[in-house]
């Protein structure tokens, strides 16, 4: 089977690491791909956006299936023009895609459907947004609807930082169209959990739970990011909790797409919060998270290729969806200054280390090849991975393997996977 994937982040080279584990796989190509990927797959210069070159490679090149792991692509209907030239093509076609594209849409389905999600209003005139907040109760929680690389949630203290978000986000339109309409929130507060699945237009099979940290610095301290580590699975997803979510979020969430008239073929990426009340859902995004995926698929023990699959025919509910009973933990070596700025192109020393030791990994998120010396270029550079027999040995083993890796500017945080003392 030709395989295509589209993206060029370590959710894509988890997923390139994946395919390539499967006996299915013949050639395996990526667009646009990056140095860590290009061990598993041939790298083609074609971006995400461009959706005709894309399909015109896939015909060329007798692609039998098509994995696309941004969300960009999916929002804009990647999968809808690759079907319509009848490719085989894993992921949400647009009017599902919906669920991450819009959060005024996943807001009313989930108060239509009775899920379980903060309270919240939708607006569209920053002038009505402003009158509800002069009676709101603060903390507050502003969002733009659309996609806006996950900076799009801004958490207000008071009026004050209130209406100064609703200038950025619907004025200033510093998220650009994301910002046209805005999503205003109750404040809630719990732990944090990212739930991944796989769907099939009906059948929904969570894979095995993993935590973010999304903040910069040490401590969730500092400005949102893409995600600084991950850890799988989260002590804190209980049976109990595991219990709720399955009566009245998985299965409702997939039912309610279908009855919409928006079946949800791909992943679907719960992220919920634990608050007093009860589990709630924070977002869902229509793909996998990225860097949870370098957790979540280095245990998954399927053949990645005939899961997808079974999500495209509509026989998931066949399949049975396993996971290696260990743990794994993955930090991000980012560039000094990011999320903000910083350098790139420099030299990255170590990564054949990798090879020589078994569940280790090391996830590429922003490299490239200047000549056939790997180099930074991105904010978050690498992730670096590690299982364990259990979080606190994965833990121990991500970080020993951080040392292995050199760059100018390496910078990560050092408390990924601290909750789990607290477990
Ligand atoms: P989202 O993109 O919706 O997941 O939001 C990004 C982050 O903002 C989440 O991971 C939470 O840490 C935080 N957040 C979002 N919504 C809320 C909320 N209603 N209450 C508290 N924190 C939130
Ligand atoms: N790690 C969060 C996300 O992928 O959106």
């Amino acid at each position: 089977m030709n395989v295509l994937i589209v993206g060029s982040g370590g959710r894509e080279h988890a997923i390139a690491a994946s395919v390539a584990k499967s006996p299915r796989a013949d050639k395996i190509f990526c667009a646009p791909g990056n140095a860590g990927i290009a061990e598993y797959a041939q790298c083609v210069p074609i971006g995400a956006m461009e959706f005709d070159k894309l399909r015109d490679f896939a015909k060329e090149n007798a692609i039998d299936l098509c994995i696309v792991g941004m969300d960009d692509p999916l929002v804009g209907g990647l999968v809808d023009v690759l079907e319509e030239a009848g490719i085989r093509t894993f992921g949400p076609k647009k009017n599902a895609a919906i669920l991450e594209g819009s959060k005024a849409f996943s807001k009313d389905l989930m108060k239509k459907y009775n899920i379980p999600t903060a309270a919240y209003e939708n607006f569209t005139d920053p002038k009505a947004a402003v009158a509800y907040l002069e009676t709101a109760k603060f903390p507050i929680v502003l969002k733009a609807d659309g996609l806006a690389l996950g900076k799009g949630v801004l958490i207000c203290k008071d009026l004050e930082e209130a209406k100064a978000g609703v200038k950025e986000i619907m004025l200033d339109k510093k998220f650009g169209t994301a910002g046209n309409e805005m999503v205003i929130e109750e404040f809630m507060t719990g732990r944090e959990v990212s739930v991944l699945s796989f769907v099939d237009g009906k059948t929904i099979k969570t894979m095995t739970s993993a935590q973010d940290h999304k903040r910069a610095g040490d401590g969730d301290t500092g400005l949102n990011t893409g995600g600084m580590g991950t850890f799988s699975p989260s002590p804190f997803y209980t049976k109990e909790v595991e219990e709720f979510c399955e009566k009245y979020v998985y299965q409702a969430t997939v039912d309610a797409m279908a009855a919409e008239g928006r079946p949800f073929k791909g992943v679907i990426f719960f992220g919920l919060m634990l608050t007093e009340d009860g589990p709630k859902v924070l977002e869902y995004n229509a793909r996998f998270g990225d860097p949870e995926a370098q957790v979540v698929l280095p245990r998954m023990k399927n053949d990645i290729l005939e899961v997808m699959e079974a999500c495209i025919d509509g026989t998931l509910d066949q399949v049975d969806l396993q996971f290696e009973d260990n743990a794994a933990v993955c930090v991000v070596l980012a560039s000094e200054g990011y999320p903000v700025s910083y350098e790139k192109g420099f030299p990255i020393t170590g990564l054949e280390e990798f090879k020589k030791h078994e569940g280790y990994y090391c996830f590429h998120a922003g490299t490239k090849f200047n000549g056939d010396q790997v180099v930074t270029n991105g904010g978050r550079v690498l992730g670096v991975t590690a299982k364990g027999k259990d979080l606190k040995e994965a833990r121990a083993n991500a970080y020993a393997a951080t040392e292995w890796v050199n760059f100018k500017n390496k910078y990560m945080r050092r408390d990924i996977g601290k909750a789990i003392d607290e477990a």
